[in-house]
């Protein structure tokens, strides 16, 4: 697994306000927008292209385009798709499929509770959205299900993780150098109600309201 810390003033000011417990819903859910379009720019550095002649308006060129089969942005439901619009923004080609998955909150163990993803992944570079890795539980499914399906790579884009949550994933797929993740910070810890500390509380009821 390759972690990547985005350590940018931008990411650190806008992640701070984020993080505030005073911090409305209407600017939380513009935030995230804001930071996952700066994350989006990390994760998809190795996304495949492939050469494409253009004419300008002066004289032909060989450029660049992103290449078939196109990348495939997976958010998990529910607080996973507050971090959509973010992505797709740099990202408006690609395909998006949907997970929903949920910890159970006594045995803190993922459930897939809705799948909207094609049955055949083979070939595809694959973007997990999921704003907390706090458990690892949720992703370690998340990117099992996608490999089992055939899935070429996983980036899994995140806000913040736990170290315990990285630590697991790293025991999960070792030293596969096709699972990355990016996150704008790793926490210090996590708390007995496995939320991550600091952390910004929980991500879908902070974006959505509690529900
Ligand atoms: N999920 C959240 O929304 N917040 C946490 O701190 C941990 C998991």
């Amino acid at each position: 697994m390759r972690l990547h810390v985005a350590d940018h003033p931008l990411v650190a000011h806008k992640l701070t306000v984020l993080r505030d417990q005073e911090t409305s819903s209407p600017t939380f859910r513009l935030l995230v927008d804001e930071l996952v379009t700066l994350l989006a720019y990390e994760a998809t550095r190795e996304v495949s292209t492939e050469s494409h002649t253009i004419r300008t308006p002066v004289a032909e060129t060989v450029g660049t385009r992103i290449a078939d089969p196109r990348p495939l942005v997976v958010p998990i439901l529910r607080a996973g798709l507050g971090m959509l619009d973010g992505m797709t923004r740099l990202l408006p080609t690609a395909e998006v499929g949907f997970l929903g998955m949920q910890r159970n909150e006594e045995t803190l163990e993922a459930i897939t509770y809705a799948n909207r993803l094609p049955d055949d992944l083979t070939g595809r570079q694959c973007f997990l959205l999921d704003p907390m890795l706090a458990t690892g539980g949720t992703l370690v499914a998340a990117i099992d299900f996608l490999f089992e399906r055939g899935a070429r790579d996983v980036t899994a884009v995140c806000l913040l993780a736990a170290p315990e949550g990285l630590e697991v994933l790293e025991k999960a797929v070792g030293d596969r150098v096709d699972v990355k993740v990016v996150v704008a910070a790793v926490d210090e810890r996590l708390d007995e109600n496995a939320y991550i500390v600091p952390g910004l509380g929980d991500a879908g009821d902070r974006l959505y309201g509690v529900v």
